[in-house]
């Protein structure tokens, strides 16, 4: 087959999976490539997990959609676990990252329409990225991304990641401030972390509370798990008002939710959102099967121990090159020197060592390997990664 009839959305890499096992995916030809990126953070808990493949062919030989018009128990069930793990108190299904964020953008600007405000601002962050929805690429800061679509940038401003002097002067110099959206790590921005860590929440809280604005958080990437913590605001002391979650939300089924506490909680009335697809029994039933098997095992303590592992073992083969680590559980990143060319090291990576990884921020490789993986397959990202990477460094 050809891609002849596909949009050239995406530069796609000469290769193509069949089959896919725990950390593990398989060729026509049956060669297996360890997978350290899991569809950009979405099988976390591995390939075709059997528990959550269990819950799609069960569900889907039962129910796979009937409408938002009607009650949808799984949904309900769906909602309440994932309302306890994030400590939120209700939620919107959506399809897709970009969707649970459009819903917390529309979110804001309900907030701010109720207060009076005629040209409500949302603060987000340099390097940021939320999605490629008009809103969400909006609220997105990769050039490459936004290019030629009129993006409605009146509507945003856009601050250093980590700077909070900067949004203290935002505060003083405008008034129609309604939200501050933020990504807890940025990971299409090249894994970015602010310097005083998951603190700068916290600081980032008491500047929305101070001014009434709506404390967002993007975890889209960030959540179910990956950071060691089910969402990574929980290293911290911070509490969102809005929080966005997919990716690992359904470890590959298509799912996105957008999550309200307090104050937001019920900005959205009957009719004032929605989506065909949302919440389907499908896709709600998945959710809660990933919801059962993250919050009854050790798997998110493993993603911290293999995280760190993996981590530390590149940076001690690597340190005396410049190369340094950082990020939280498997959400890793690894900084090689910014002089470095990292152009050719995905194909490198994917054709000499059956490494599936990716480079992102210019000079970043990120690992997303999956939380639940083995000790001997860390082992062998250490080992594949540093055979690639020493010769070029
Ligand atoms: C932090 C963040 N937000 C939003 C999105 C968009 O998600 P989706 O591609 O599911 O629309 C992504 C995707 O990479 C992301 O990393």
């Amino acid at each position: 087959m050809s891609a002849t009839y596909l949009m050239p959305t995406y530069n796609r890499q000469p290769i193509s999976f069949t089959r896919g096992s725990g950390s593990w995916l398989y060729t026509h030809n049956d060669t297996a490539y360890l997978d350290a990126l899991t569809g950009i953070a979405v099988c976390g808990l591995g390939h075709c997990h059997p528990q959550v493949t269990e819950a799609i062919q069960q569900q889907a030989a039962t129910l796979v959609h009937t409408s938002n018009l009607f009650g949808i128990d799984w949904q309900e069930r769906a909602g309440e676990a994932l309302c306890t793990a994030a400590q939120m108190d209700s939620v919107f299904f959506a399809n897709s990252g970009a969707e649970a964020n459009e819903a917390a953008l529309k979110m804001a600007r309900l907030y701010a329409h109720n207060k009076g405000f005629k040209r409500p601002k949302v603060i987000v962050m340099e390097q940021s990225f939320h999605g490629r929805t008009l809103l969400s690429l909006s609220a997105t800061a990769n050039p490459k991304a936004r290019a030629g679509f009129f993006t409605l940038d009146d509507d945003f401003i856009r601050l250093p990641f980590g700077d909070i002097e900067a949004i203290e002067q935002a505060a003083c110099d405008n008034d129609e401030i309604c939200a501050i959206f933020v990504e807890p790590i940025q990971g299409e921005g090249g894994l970015n972390t602010a310097a005083n860590g998951f603190s700068y929440l916290e600081q980032l809280q008491a500047i929305c509370d101070a001014h009434d604005w709506l404390f967002m958080i993007d975890e889209v990437q960030t959540g179910n798990g990956r950071t060691g913590k089910y969402f990574a605001y929980q290293h911290s002391s911070a509490r969102p008002d809005v929080l966005t979650t997919a990716k690992g939300l359904g470890n590959g089924f298509p799912v996105g939710a957008c999550l309200a506490r307090g104050r937001a909680k019920d900005l959205f009335g009957a009719g004032s959102h929605g989506s065909t697809y949302g919440g389907t029994p499908l896709a709600s039933r998945v959710v809660h099967s990933v919801y059962e098997v993250l919050s009854h095992s050790d798997i998110m303590q493993n993603s911290i121990n293999e995280g760190q592992f993996i981590r530390n073992n590149i940076t001690a083969q690597l340190k005396q090159y410049g190369v340094t680590s950082r990020g939280a559980g498997t959400m890793i990143g690894i900084v090689l020197p910014e002089n470095m060319d990292c152009s050719q090291l995905v194909d490198l990576a994917r054709d000499e060592q059956q490494l599936i990884i990716n480079v992102t921020g210019g000079h970043v490789i990120r690992l997303l390997p999956p939380l639940n993986i083995k000790r001997d397959e860390s082992e062998q990202v250490v080992e594949r990664l540093v055979k690639v990477l020493k010769p070029r460094l």
